[in-house]
């Protein structure tokens, strides 16, 4: 008895209005069908099946999940769709059909349709609305219609008393692999929209004595589904704010939930405080009594314990210690490992830098492919020239260096520990440590020299 997913994406997406498939869209970073097929393996199914048509081959490519694909080149309807991708499927089986393009159902309301599921019973995802316009009603029975589920009616074919019902068909059905493998192949297309309907399956499971279990989801927005470009904003906001709520409820400072996004992962400590226009990309990690000013972002980024990151900075695939001081107007590029108590000032540019304890590159200045050791001090405006127009080199400088400001540090080089590099001077040689290196010429003062003047 395993439990399968068969996710729908084939549809066009017409009022995208794009070039991209639909699936392909995304929410948070993430494709809108990345979002259901990792839901989906949250869940431990032993398969996931996505049927796709329309932009097959960008949406194969896209994916990195393990799934098994289906085509779907004419959409015939949804019945039509899970049709193309039964294959696998065994009676034992427990199966939830779903869309790839409601990305934000929650796994546990999957589970809770999962779990409804017997030989004897499947279960239905509705949910009663002020508007149900679109969805198909739910049709029950008893004289006050409040009875068991019975049918499902698409809004093409409702009649005027079955629109007025508020109960909607979310979309979501679960079911024994038994009953979908017999039943599907009774659905035909004699209806309104000339479509095989998945939503038929209700009335004939119902036929066949099996009970259809309506479930609801905890929020009406685990359902909405994204066909327009005003509801994938809408359904990211819905997002964004939840997960500003999870943060808060974890202990997190926001200065505003409603200005921070996380377009992937972050994980934090205790009493972390994060000022407005946050971003965090990929997998980001934040240690305890962090501070992060406005207008930050961070891509997959470890920022260690007491670290204050100020404002306007931005930290890519990198590493920092505690107790740092980075910013504000610092970018920190792929590839830095700071070690602790490392200040990086304003319009510093590091990348590929691995930097010690104590060290500091306050101001205006680029290190890059550097190995800088502990408590060097790197004055205003250096640079380490690490490119010579066709290969990258290396700037090693050891312990308690002195760089004077305005360094030009000429790689491959190593500046020696200790050691004190005169301002304004291109070193291009091995300096060695604890002596004082110079290049720039003696500094003259000739005399009896004017001035120009302005000619009349
Ligand atoms: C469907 C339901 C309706 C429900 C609504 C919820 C049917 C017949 N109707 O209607 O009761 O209230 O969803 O949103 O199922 N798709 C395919 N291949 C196809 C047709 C559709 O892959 O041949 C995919 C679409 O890409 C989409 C999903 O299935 O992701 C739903 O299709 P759509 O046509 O939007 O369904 P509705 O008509 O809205
Ligand atoms: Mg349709």
């Amino acid at each position: 008895m395993a439990i399968r997913l068969i996710i729908l994406a084939a549809g066009k997406g017409t009022r995208m209005k794009s070039t991209l498939p639909k699936v392909l869209h995304r929410l948070a970073g993430k494709p809108l069908l990345g979002h259901v097929i990792d839901t989906g393996l949250s869940l431990n199914a032993e398969g996931i099946t996505v049927v796709i048509g329309h932009g097959a081959d960008q949406v194969k490519q896209t994916m990195t999940q393990p799934v098994q694909w289906a085509m779907q080149t004419e959409q015939l309807g949804t019945a039509h769709a899970v049709m193309q991708g039964l294959e696998g499927i065994e009676d034992d089986d427990t199966v939830l059909l779903t869309y790839g393009d409601v990305p934000l159902t929650r796994a546990s309301t999957y589970q809770k349709m999962l779990d409804t599921v017997s030989e004897s019973q499947m279960g239905l995802l509705t949910l009663h609305m002020e508007d149900p316009t679109g969805y198909g009603r739910i049709i029950r029975d008893g004289a006050d219609g409040t009875g068991a589920v019975v049918g499902i009616v698409e809004q093409k074919d409702a009649t005027p008393e079955q629109l007025a019902i508020k109960e909607g068909n979310c979309g979501v059905i679960s079911i024994k692999g038994k009953w979908l493998l017999s039943l599907l192949k009774q659905i035909g297309n004699d209806n309104a929209q000339g479509e095989y309907y998945l939503t038929d399956l209700i009335g004939l499971a119902v036929a066949n004595n099996v009970n259809v279990e309506a479930i609801h989801p905890e929020d009406a927005w685990e359902t909405d589904g994204v066909n327009s470009r005003v509801q994938l904003a809408t359904l990211e906001r819905v997002h964004q704010n939840n997960q500003a709520m999870a943060l808060m409820e974890g202990g997190v400072t926001l200065r505003d939930p409603a200005r921070i996004d996380i377009r992937g992962t972050l994980t934090h400590g205790t009493d972390v405080d994060i000022d407005v226009n946050a971003v965090f990309e990929g997998k980001c990690h934040i240690g305890n009594n962090v501070t992060i000013g406005p207008n930050c972002t961070f891509s997959n980024a470890i920022i260690g314990d007491g670290t204050h990151i100020k404002a306007n900075s931005v930290i890519e695939d990198s590493t920092i210690g505690q107790q740092g001081d980075i910013g504000p107007f610092a970018r920190i590029r792929p590839g830095c490992e700071l070690a602790d108590s490392v200040k990086i000032g304003n319009f510093v540019e590091a990348k590929k830098a691995v930097i010690g304890n104590g060290s500091k590159v306050n101001h205006l200045s680029y290190v890059g492919d550097a190995e800088i050791a502990e408590n060097v001090n790197v004055g205003a405006g250096t640079i380490t020239c690490n490119y010579d127009g066709a290969n990258k080199h290396k700037t090693v400088i050891g312990s308690g260096a002195f760089i004077g400001s305005n360094a030009a540090l000429v790689a491959p080089v190593t500046i020696g520990e200790g050691a004190t590099i005169g301002a304004g001077s291109t070193i291009t040689k091995q300096a060695p440590g604890d002596k004082l290196t110079i290049t720039r010429a003696k500094q003259t003062t000739i005399e009896g020299w004017q001035r120009p003047t302005k000619k009349s």
